[in-house]
């Protein structure tokens, strides 16, 4: 028997998910060893049987011959809507020798039947429709200036008999929460989140099992504006309404299937015989603005049976758009905070900190008699009297009401809103709160975390702390730029920088599976990806095609592939990614991309560089910026290359030969254009030289040239950085790569503005948008344009895990089959370690520098191999694990590269030691 066990058993990237939306549904699933000193091991076969609700088995693979754990289609009988299937795995390993079936995983499919056709991949027509998008009946109530009262829709239903099985499908025009019986159904949190509502709306899937009883039931639900019916940013300018930019009519779709123990099935629908009111607490409420609740209204039982609906209304039915099963995650509450402070800057007016700026509401305990109203306002800073700064939120009011019920103790926490604060300015409270009143619920698109990161340097442990609640608060449902002020756009070119650092934080899979569906929804018609996506100002008049932006449409998919093996995404994205590079070609025959028009503009360029900064002493006025012809003309090449890349990838050969000749083209037209012989970029900024090298533009020979030049044009900035946001992570790792070590170090460490070390030493617990968000003696940037919660330069995360600790996606294996560990270190650091855990499984890196030499320890997992890169100097002995590593037997010397003792090895776990170094 094996030692091997596989485990984390998912589908289509999901944990037992309860809406499959694809016929053939991938399998993936990891393998790990029980014998802890077991070296090499890998996979020689699998075994994969799926069985139906009923036992039957539906698919038995048989043993196929293969190392593969990832995207295994499935390849059995017709899989049914709305059905349940288990299924487990078993592998053989490298000597033949078979393991035990894996626990047993499982997958239902999701349903048509709503109303629409979910996957026109589904062969069989879809089946006659049934429910129906219901919503109050028509009145003229909408007010523009004003977010509506949530829509409270019941039903009542009674079943008899036990209940086998009872999922419940929903969705919502507008953002939902389900009750049945009286309780909650599922933790989701701004369901259905947000798509481009003209195209689409995702359904959820939850099992109901345990919440339908023998008997009388209500399932009941309550909706309120959200991203279709409330504000967005820009609205008002591109789109011309203040609020309700996809509709008014807050609608709701759901469908609830029970089976009986005696095989019998009941459906309960959405339909006219729902009841409906918007009579109920929630008076208003928007992501924006917040929630105004008042406890007086509350309806108790509304959601339970033998409540007295006779004064509701009866539900009408509406038209709506395709529903997709949600890919990924739900948005939901992964921690909750105590305040670590409550003032009183002002009588009456308490503030209370977090501790941490966060993203999601807060939870209140209070008393007050009836009628009384308790406002809670939120930001992200305190004016220097220690009262709320809130001029960054621009038009975002950020503030809940609560209307007190006057019943001794009551708790509020909003519904459908969110807010990115730090701190809480509570007032209308006629006593003195405690920290102990008040939580702070923090929610996001609950992807899993994957990667930890730890140095013996405090104040880069702290950086990369700020860079994660950065993405937890920025992951809601789309990626977005900021989560406070009147904008929270998934703009894609902070997104694009920011990937490979999202990636490495957290297991984004499923959630860039689903925003690349969103950036191919949103491409224009002649070819242009978006520079927002979802996009909801009509992508073929404004805001696309733009230079670093819409490149997240190539990039994106591509580092998929790197860290996920994703290849079918390569597949579903080729079409748009070829059809975006074949867009700028069109428009820039002679391969330099040019400022044209208002369609093909060349807004951002590397957007809030030094140029950016106001007023400060001692940086220069310009020469941050890089020109925008270069900027745009090197992410062509990038792209480009990267199209000839995924060709290759999918087997085109045809489209490989065109890209990656293109990408010769566009890189020959660059070095014509903007590079002089002595390897000079026109503009001579860090920023162009960050790039060039990064993607590889510059012909060897000036390589290390033009490297030279990037560490030459620190100068005038004495020393600090003057990159923006798409060429700071760039220039970190091309510093390190052409041996400007500690330069890089030195960056990463510095304390003084601009650096990272400048924000977390001035308050920063997130990432901000600019350098220079607040100086001291200066104070704050413009208001305009300020927020504390930006990830786009926390992308120097890639360059912790990266080069800190060591760890690198291998393109010549992608997924983490092949790793390439080569840790750099430098500065002050002693030792640092990451754990990722990656698709594959744990990967862990850790380095130590004492005074008796240096020690990397690394951790690999089962069926995938490493190449590991030993910063030492020729002529030291090297041993792993006491032997010397020559006699090692599982490790293989490939010799010196890079200027590194590099070797090779399979999975398990090695200690390789070099004394005095
Ligand atoms: C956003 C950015 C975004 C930019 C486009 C800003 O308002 O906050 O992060 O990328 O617009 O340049």
């Amino acid at each position: 028997m094996s030692n091997l066990s596989p485990t984390h058993l998912r589908c289509e990237y999901l944990v037992n998910p309860l809406a499959i939306d694809t016929p053939r549904p991938r399998l993936s699933w990891e393998l790990t060893d029980s014998d802890p000193h077991a070296r090499g091991v890998r996979q020689s076969a699998y075994q994969i049987m799926v069985s139906d609700d009923q036992g039957v088995i539906v698919w038995d693979s048989g043993e196929v011959q293969s190392d593969e754990t990832l995207h295994i289609h499935y390849a059995g009988a017709p899989l049914e809507e709305g059905k349940p299937y288990t299924w487990k795995v078993r592998v053989w390993d490298q000597d033949g020798q078979v393991s035990d079936w894996s626990n047993p995983a499982s997958f239902s499919m999701g349903i048509r039947g709503m109303g629409w056709t979910t996957a026109p991949a589904w062969d069989a027509p879809p089946p006659p429709v049934i429910s129906h998008w219901i919503t109050l009946p028509l009145a003229d109530t909408w007010c523009e200036t004003q977010s509506p009262p949530a829509t409270m829709l019941r039903k009542p239903f009674s079943i008899s008999g036990k209940v086998r099985r009872a999922v419940l499908y929903a969705s919502a025009l507008g953002v939902y929460e389900l009750r049945l019986n009286g309780k909650r159904v599922g933790e989701n949190i701004l369901a259905p989140e947000w798509t481009d509502y003209h195209q689409k709306v995702q359904y959820q899937a939850y099992d109901v099992t345990e919440q339908v009883t023998n008997g009388e039931n209500v399932l009941a639900a309550m909706v309120g504006a959200g991203w279709y019916a409330g504000r967005i940013g820009m609205a008002q300018e591109y789109a011309g309404v203040w609020r309700g930019v996809y509709g008014r009519r807050l609608a709701l779709i759901a469908r609830l299937s029970i089976e009986l123990d005696t095989g019998e099935t009941i459906t309960i629908n959405t339909d006219k015989s729902w009841r409906v009111t918007d009579q109920g607490p929630i008076r208003s409420a928007d992501l924006y603005d917040g929630e105004v609740y008042d406890a007086r209204l509350e309806m108790p039982g509304w959601d339970m049976p033998a409540f007295d609906d006779q004064p509701w209304q009866t539900a009408d039915t509406i038209k709506g758009p395709r529903l997709a099963a949600q890919p990924n995650e739900p948005i939901r509450i992964t921690r909750t905070l105590t305040p670590v402070a409550v003032n009183q800057p002002a009588p009456g007016v308490y503030v209370f900190d977090m501790g941490q700026n966060m993203v999601g509401w807060v939870r209140l305990t209070l008393h007050g008699e009836n009628g009384r109203e308790i406002r809670l306002r939120y930001g992200e800073a305190l004016n220097p009297d220690g009262t709320l700064y809130r001029d960054n939120l621009r038009g975002a009011p950020q503030t809940d009401i609560y209307i007190c019920r006057g019943e001794g103790e009551e708790i509020f926490e909003p519904h459908f809103t969110y807010h990115g604060f730090r701190f809480v300015e509570v007032c209308g409270l006629d006593y003195r709160p405690t920290v102990q009143d008040l939580t702070g619920c923090v929610f996001h698109s609950a992807a899993a975390e994957a990667g930890q990161f730890d140095c013996s340097e405090p104040l880069l442990n702290k950086i990369m702390s700020a860079i994660q609640w950065t993405q937890r608060s920025n992951l809601h449902g789309i990626p977005t730029d900021c989560p406070q002020r009147d904008e929270r756009l998934g703009w894609m070119g902070d997104a694009q920088v920011f990937s490979q650092t999202a990636m490495f934080n957290m297991d984004m899979a499923a959630f860039f599976t689903k925003w690349m569906a969103d950036v191919r929804e949103a491409q224009t018609k002649d070819g242009r990806f978006p520079d927002i996506a979802p996009h909801p100002f009509n992508p073929d008049q404004c805001f696309s095609g733009n230079p670093g932006w819409g490149d997240a449409g190539i990039i994106i998919p591509w580092l998929m592939y790197l860290n996920y093996g994703d290849k079918d995404l390569l597949e579903t994205h080729f079409e748009a990614a070829k059809r975006y590079v074949d867009w700028i070609v069109r428009n820039n025959p002679d391969l330099i991309w040019r400022n044209r028009d208002q369609l093909t503009p060349l807004w951002y360029g590397d957007w809030l560089n030094a140029d950016t900064f106001a007023d400060l002493a001692g940086v220069p006025r310009k020469g941050g910026e890089m020109p925008k012809e270069v900027f745009s003309t090197a992410f062509l090449a990038k792209s480009a290359q990267l199209v000839g890349k995924m060709a290759e990838v999918l087997n085109k050969r045809e489209d490989k030969v065109k890209y990656c000749h293109l990408a010769e083209k566009v890189r020959a037209a660059f070095n014509h254009a903007f590079v002089s012989s002595d390897g000079r970029i026109l503009g001579d900024t860090q920023a162009g030289y960050a790039l060039a090298l990064s993607f590889n533009l510059l012909p060897m020979e000036l390589r290390p040239l033009a490297a030279q030049h990037m560490l030459r044009a620190f100068e005038p900035y004495d020393g600090a950085l003057s990159t923006g946001f798409l060429s700071t992570i760039r220039m970190m790792i091309e510093l390190t790569h052409f041996g400007y070590v500690e330069k890089a170090y030195q960056l990463a460490l510095r304390r003084e503005i601009p650096s990272w070390g400048y924000m977390i030493e001035h308050g920063g617990t997130t990432i901000w948008e600019r350098w220079d968000g607040w100086v001291e003696g200066r104070g704050f940037q413009d208001p305009g344009m300020n927020s504390f919660n930006h990830y786009a330069i926390g992308s120097v995360g890639e360059w912790f895990y990266r080069v800190i600790g060591g760890l690198n996606p291998d393109e010549s294996g992608p997924g983490w089959k092949q790793i390439k560990i080569h840790p750099v270190p430098g500065g002050s650091l002693t030792w640092a370690e990451v754990a990722y855990h990656s698709v594959r499984g744990l990967i862990r890196s850790r380095w130590e520098k004492k005074e008796t030499g240096f020690t990397l320890r690394v951790d690999i997992p089962v069926n995938t191999t490493a190449t590991i890169y030993l910063p030492v100097k020729n002529g030291y002995p090297i041993t792993e694990s006491g032997l010397p590593v020559e006699k090692s037997p599982a490790v293989e010397t490939l010799g010196w590269r890079e200027g590194c003792a590099v070797f090779r090895v399979g999975s398990g776990r090695y200690e390789f030691h070099v004394k005095n170094v």
